[in-house]
């Protein structure tokens, strides 16, 4: 039994990834397929339709039933990982209280395990990625969210209900970007929609003052701006857009020396936005960890983009298939 599948479950798009456990304890992708999460109608529609795609991706490449060994499923919190419950994600309108394992262990036959999307990506990066070796680490996804995931003394911790490293709640200035409806949050500014609203408010001052702002030229266009077109401009040189970077740097330094403050870790490892875009942010968010954390606590503490790089959603979804965290 050393075939996986992984399903993904986000709030644009669905994942269905086939893996195979190889020797020396790593993970091989095999095949992925995707859908839109919008088409798919409801959730147990959406459930239903993974665990299709699951079994055609296995007859596609003549996996036998027997061969699998387990189905991981990686989706945004809050859930109940001991239920295998989705409880309302904010990703998620309409996935209220969603038995995932139930529906998806009935089609398929196989053992299924859901975790919070954060939590797989900590356990991904510390089994296949940056982490090797590292018995005390911090995953931040720094993607659509934030989350973090907390390898602790050599396992992953969840809390008593699935809620630890739930940092994108955590606020870190009394205003600024909203996520999770409140201002200010580490979420709010370290997401893709916090660059584009910290973008939005410093384009709009430009514009006021009369200003040319060659990558967002109109107020219409403020609307249509995302973490990409702004890192695009920064990666050029516009100054604008450097310093929007830059103010997202200093923020996600300051909600990382509350990490390293805290947890005390060897490792911190952050994927999406960071591992796209790091040296963009790196500067600003070096000079806050300095500022803020311990510093005893900070000269012990790598900051390192996801090793896993765009990949690191399959490899989360396949690692927790594998289980042993
Ligand atoms: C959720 C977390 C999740 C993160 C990344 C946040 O909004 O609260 O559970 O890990 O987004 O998807
Ligand atoms: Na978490």
């Amino acid at each position: 039994k050393n075939f996986l599948l992984g399903l993904d479950v986000g709030g644009t798009k669905c994942a269905c990834i086939l893996g195979a456990a190889v020797s020396g304890g790593g993970i091989e992708i095999l095949d992925k397929v995707k859908f839109p999460t919008a088409e798919a109608g409801t959730p147990r529609q959406c459930l239903e339709r993974m665990a299709e795609l699951g079994l055609e991706l296995c007859s596609r490449h003549g996996v036998a039933h027997e061969r699998l060994r387990g189905c991981g499923v990686s989706c945004g919190g809050p859930l109940d990982s001991r239920r295998g419950v989705i409880q309302s994600p904010p990703n998620l309108p309409g996935w209220d209280e969603v038995p995932a394992v139930d529906i998806l262990g009935g089609r398929l036959g196989i053992p299924v395990r859901l975790q919070n999307d954060a939590n797989a990506g900590a356990v991904a990066e510390w089994k296949f990625g940056a982490g090797r070796g590292v018995r005390n680490m911090v995953f931040l996804t720094f993607g659509t969210g934030l989350g973090a995931g907390l390898i602790l003394d050599g396992r992953l911790y969840s809390g008593i209900g699935d809620s630890a490293g739930e940092c994108g709640h955590i606020r870190l200035a009394p205003f600024g970007p909203v996520g999770f409806g409140k201002a200010g949050s580490f979420e709010g500014f370290c997401s893709g929609g916090g660059i584009a609203q910290l973008a939005a408010v410093r384009v709009r001052e430009q514009l006021q003052l009369g200003n040319r702002v060659a990558w967002c030229p109109s107020p219409e266009a403020i609307p249509g701006l995302n973490a990409k077109i702004v890192g695009d401009a920064a990666g050029a040189g516009d100054p604008l857009a450097l310093a929007v970077y830059a103010e997202c740097g200093a923020y996600l330094g300051r909600g990382l020396a509350v990490l390293i403050d805290l947890l005390n870790p060897e490792l911190i490892v952050i994927g999406s936005v960071f591992a796209r875009s790091e040296s963009l942010l790196r500067p600003a968010m070096e000079r806050s960890i300095a500022e803020e954390a311990l510093p005893g606590a900070a000269a012990r503490c790598r900051v390192v983009p996801a090793a896993l790089g765009e990949a690191i959603g399959d490899y989360a979804a396949l690692a927790l298939a594998l289980g042993e965290y």
